[in-house]
């Protein structure tokens, strides 16, 4: 068990440049199952969850290594169909396995997925979709037995919810299926847009991705690719976060400043200066936060409930009260708690959780609970007086690349150091 001992106080200030995007690495790293040969992604973060997948496609038979941030994936060889339960529990994204392998190999068996314990997250969705476009499913004592007998074909799926991972299994199970599969209500995440940009350059015809319909015609033929990863957007925030907590000025480097559009004017609203370039974003806040309206939680477009936790340590030290709205996960306030633990007033009743901000944290001991409320606290003890420290930290290694290291480049005081140390 690893721990961070944190010296608040310090101004996050400088340059940096952010990692490629969790979200949409791993449905990428799924979906290189689908061509036979060596694909090559670039901008793939060195991640615990990045780790979870490159154990299952080698487990599956692939030959993969990584050089720096690029990732090869040999996939000429698969063995196997099957996702052992040690490694279906590592993460929730395991799921994502389902769609690809079952159209690479036309079986699959794997166990229900683990994950962060953010609410219930459960897979009906992926499963009656995949059962539209012909897969047979049968529970097998917490295993299920997936068969498509002559391959996957093309379904009209209505989502009742964007889930982005049942939008992404449907988009691995149908660009080799027969015929044309329709999603209505899709998700719309760049990093949907980003798993289609792979599929489309091997090939695949997908159209629609980053709008609510998607359109997936069905092809005989794809070829490995190499492709670029997109810039992680919840990453950006998080730092975007830690810079306005403190005071700082802080700019980030290789952005794609439109996938933060329901970010950025909180920022604004809370009284930071924001500037969007090209490829690169900067914040700077010279005076006390200000509260804002309201934040709640939404699918793509509206703002991300992976930001709800950074933002919520940062609207902890506003000068008034700030109200957040959770709607995606059920339990995604064990942020809160540890907040509390260094002085925050959060009042949490059910979705709602009423947040009135305090002049300045004081330091504690703290224990990360999930990925991002542990960036959560972290933020919290960079902007507190005094030295914190944050327990589990292989909650915060599961998304962040180099957290400490790039913190500690923007200037705070931040080291890892063994539970027990
Ligand atoms: C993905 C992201 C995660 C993000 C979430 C919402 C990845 C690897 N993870 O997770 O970081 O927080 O989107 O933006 O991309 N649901 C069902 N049935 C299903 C599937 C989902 O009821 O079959 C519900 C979930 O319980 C949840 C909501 O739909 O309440 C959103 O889930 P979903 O969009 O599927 O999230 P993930 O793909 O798991």
């Amino acid at each position: 068990m690893q721990k961070y001992l944190i010296q608040g106080g310090s101004r996050l200030t400088g340059d940096i440049r952010v990692q490629g995007a969790k979200n949409s690495s791993l449905p990428i790293l799924a979906a290189t199952l689908i061509c036979t040969g060596e694909s090559v992604l670039h901008n793939c973060p060195d991640l615990l969850d990045t780790e979870y997948a490159l154990k299952i496609l080698k487990y599956l038979g692939c030959k993969c290594r990584r050089e720096g941030g690029t990732v090869t994936v040999d996939t000429t060889a698969i063995a196997r169909s099957e996702v052992p339960d040690r490694l279906m529990r590592e993460m929730r994204s395991s799921i994502i396995f389902l769609g690809a392998i079952a159209s690479r190999c036309g079986a699959c068996r794997l166990s229900f997925p683990g994950g962060c314990e953010i609410g219930q997250r459960p897979i009906d969705l992926h499963l009656s979709a995949l059962q539209q476009m012909g897969m047979q499913i049968e529970e097998d004592h917490g295993y299920l037995n997936c068969s498509i007998d002559g391959g996957f074909h093309g379904a009209n799926i209505l989502l009742s919810f964007p889930s982005v991972g049942a939008t992404e299994n449907v988009i691995l199970a149908a660009v080799k299926a027969k015929g044309t599969t329709v999603i209505t209500n899709a998700a719309r995440e760049p990093e949907i847009v980003d798993l289609a940009g792979y599929l489309n350059r091997c090939g695949a015809k997908i159209s629609g991705a980053g709008e609510g319909t998607i359109t997936i015609e069905g092809v005989e033929v794809m070829q490995p690719c190499e492709y670029s990863i997109i810039p992680d957007r919840i990453v950006a925030t998080t730092y975007l976060a830690g810079a306005a907590m403190t005071g700082g000025n802080v700019q980030l480097l290789g952005i794609d400043c439109r996938h933060l559009e329901s970010i950025l004017p909180i920022f604004e609203e809370a009284g930071c200066i924001v500037r969007r370039y090209n490829n690169a974003v900067s914040l700077s806040c010279d005076k006390r936060l200000l509260p804002v309206n309201l934040i709640r939680t939404m699918p793509y477009p509206g703002f991300p409930t992976d930001a709800q936790a950074p933002l919520m340590a940062m609207m902890s030290i506003a000068q008034g009260t700030t109200v957040f709205v959770e709607n995606i996960f059920e339990n995604r306030y064990k942020h809160a708690i540890e907040l509390q633990r260094m002085g925050a007033h959060i009042k949490v009743e059910g979705r709602v959780a009423i947040v009135e901000g305090i002049r300045s944290l004081h330091s504690a001991e703290v224990s990360a609970t999930d990925l991002r409320g542990g960036a959560a606290l972290v933020l919290a003890a960079l902007a507190a007086e005094g030295a914190s420290e944050v327990a589990n930290v292989h909650y915060i290694d599961r998304g962040y690349e180099q957290f400490e290291q790039q913190l500690n480049a923007l200037g705070a005081k931040i080291t890892r150091a063994f539970c027990g140390d």
